[in-house]
């Protein structure tokens, strides 16, 4: 599938030429139909940046009943998806290229930088399991195992409706660009905080460096208040990172007004930057 650069595309032709075709098998493919065709999942798709195909797994079940699942050898609980329609699934859907994912609790935890990898693909096939997840042998037959999270949903749809949405976001043209740069896990950090109208709700107010009109200190005052989100909520985000000169300045500011604060006052955090900044101050 060819790629090309958002925004440079005039629409009609957009509308022919198809970024990233996404293949979800699923028993449940009603599930998918409405989230995926509401709001910018439904914009991106009707913009023609991704090509959306649901499939029913229950067409390559087998037998009469098209049955797909079985009892566990060695006993237990509930019920395994067999191999054979979820490998004649793949089979049918992949092309030369495709990225075969299986939505799995055990799989690798899904954040922002695997969605962004995914968006540079041409074709994704995900495969939604139920029951007690899919016979194991499948597992050597797709290419990624991903996981939405430390707890455990009864199928894989929700989780695929995650992912989808995630990378979709993405594509270049799907959104503005400066919203999927300037987020949280974008740039290794959380987000920093975002005020909009009223300029005074119940006797908060905004930083006043935001109604400065002073781009500089508005930059600087969320860098150094995405630092300071990051390092009260997110630490191990800034373990993983690497820092410009100016953020680690900021950090090492920020770590050393917190010994001070609590040394001094324990339970308080400051601010960074000017105390008459502070969020909600
Ligand atoms: C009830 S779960 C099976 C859980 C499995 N027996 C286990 O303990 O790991 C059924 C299916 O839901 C999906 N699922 C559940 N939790 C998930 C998660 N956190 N991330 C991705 N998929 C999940 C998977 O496709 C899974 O095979």
């Amino acid at each position: 599938m060819r790629r090309r650069s958002a925004g440079t595309v005039p629409r009609q032709a957009r509308t022919r030429l198809i970024d990233m075709r996404i293949d979800i098998v699923s028993l449940f493919p009603g599930m998918l139909e409405t989230p995926l065709s509401e709001s910018i999942p439904g914009r991106i798709r009707e913009q023609g940046l991704v090509e959306i195909h649901l499939h029913d797994l229950r067409q390559w079940g087998l037998g009469r009943h098209r049955s797909v699942d079985d009892a566990p050898y060695g006993g237990g609980a509930g019920m395994v998806m067999r191999p054979e329609p979820v490998a004649a699934a793949l089979d049918a859907l992949w092309r030369p290229g495709a990225t075969r994912i299986l939505l799995d609790p055990t799989g690798e935890p899904f954040r922002q930088a695997r969605a962004a990898d995914l968006a540079r693909r041409d074709h994704l096939i995900l495969v939604c399991p139920r029951y007690e997840g899919v016979d194991e042998r499948i597992r050597d037959l797709v290419d990624l195992e991903l996981s939405i999270g430390d707890y455990v949903l009864t199928g894989g749809e929700l989780a695929a409706l995650v992912v989808v949405d995630a990378v979709i976001r993405l594509l270049p043209g799907a959104i503005d660009g400066a919203s999927t740069t300037e987020e949280s896990f974008a740039e290794g950090l959380l987000e920093y905080p975002q005020f909009t109208r009223p300029a005074v709700f119940r006797g908060e107010g905004v930083p006043e460096v935001l109604v400065s009109g002073n781009h500089a200190a508005v930059r600087r005052w969320r860098l150094a208040a995405s630092l300071r989100r990051t390092l009260e909520r997110r630490p191990d985000l800034l373990e993983e990172r690497t820092f410009s000169p100016e953020e680690r300045r900021l950090l090492d500011e920020l770590k050393a007004s917190s010994n001070d604060t609590s040394e001094t006052s324990p339970g308080t955090t400051e601010t960074p930057g000017n105390p008459s900044e502070t969020p909600g101050g």
